[in-house]
């Protein structure tokens, strides 16, 4: 009964440790795609080949159902593969609608029209290829009205947490949030709409300032999922055995895993 959590690389371990905590009973196959991040610079069409790739790869495990752990997967790739190609036995999920539901005070898989809510000025982080799907805005779209979005995208991030240099990745997050605040200086509520972000959530706040309400994804994932798992049960796929894998070199992986998480992980070869 495993479930698939897929990132391009290290982020999607934010969302796997939330759903694991989350739902303890559950095996959990995380796979990185290392040897491919980051993401958030490709083309649609090269994010769209990957993803598939590797949720073909977790489908193997048996994983029936896919979590796509990445917003520039979710955002670039996930309507295309939910319109033209993940068959009708499989699912694949993003992380972008869990997280507008709470911003929009809604509960889960509630679709109903549009409607006003309270927060009316949010900044989007995200990698360069979210921000330009506009992907975020069409989901907030089809649930609230009259929210102003101002969307940083802030490179090189993602290749600094890749790296390992938490300096440097703490450093850029400070001149993205310095560059946001100069097109919308009070911002009630930011998104971390990338999962690698969550590893730098103390940098995001403090240089955002206290006022500013941070939504990250992981816990709003992992509420989403259990719940999405008692509605749909047939989902749970056949796997047993909770593993990470990688594209990547599994050492180095699981050492930079390991730096960022603080405590033991071990990659395997995908
Ligand atoms: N963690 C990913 C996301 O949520 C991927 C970033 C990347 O590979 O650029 O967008």
């Amino acid at each position: 009964m495993a479930v698939g959590i897929f990132d391009s690389g290290l982020g999607g371990l934010t969302v796997l440790d939330a759903v694991s905590k989350r739902l303890p009973d559950v095996p959990f196959v995380y796979l990185g795609d290392n040897a491919h991040a980051p993401y958030g610079v490709r083309t649609a069409d090269d994010i769209f080949n990957l993803t598939c790739a590797a949720t073909e790869r977790l489908w193997a495990e048996g994983c029936d159902l896919v979590i796509l752990a990445c917003n520039t997967a979710s955002a670039a790739a996930l309507k295309r593969m939910q319109e033209t190609w993940v068959p009708d036995t499989k699912r694949v999920l993003g992380v972008f609608v869990p997280l507008i539901e709470a911003l929009t005070e809604r509960q889960w898989g509630d679709n109903s029209p549009p409607r006003e809510v309270s927060v009316k000025h949010v900044a989007l982080f995200a990698t360069p290829a979210t921000v330009a799907s506009r992907a975020f805005q069409r989901e907030l779209a089809y649930r609230a009205s009259g929210v102003d979005v101002e969307a940083q995208p802030c490179g090189g991030v993602v290749d600094a947490i890749e790296q390992g240099d938490e300096i440097l990745a703490e450093a850029l997050v400070r001149s993205h949030v310095e560059a946001l605040k100069r097109r919308m200086p009070m911002p009630e509520a930011a998104i971390l709409g990338c999962t690698h972000y969550p590893l730098m959530a103390a940098a995001f706040q403090d240089a955002l300032g206290e006022d500013v309400k941070v939504y990250s994804q992981a816990n709003l994932v992992a509420e989403s999922l259990a719940d999405y798992l008692i509605r749909r049960p047939e989902f749970v796929g056949a796997g047993t055995v909770s593993k990470f894998l990688t594209t990547g070199d599994p050492k180095a992986v699981s050492s930079k895993a390991t730096q960022f998480l603080r405590r033991r992980i071990e990659f395997e070869k995908a």
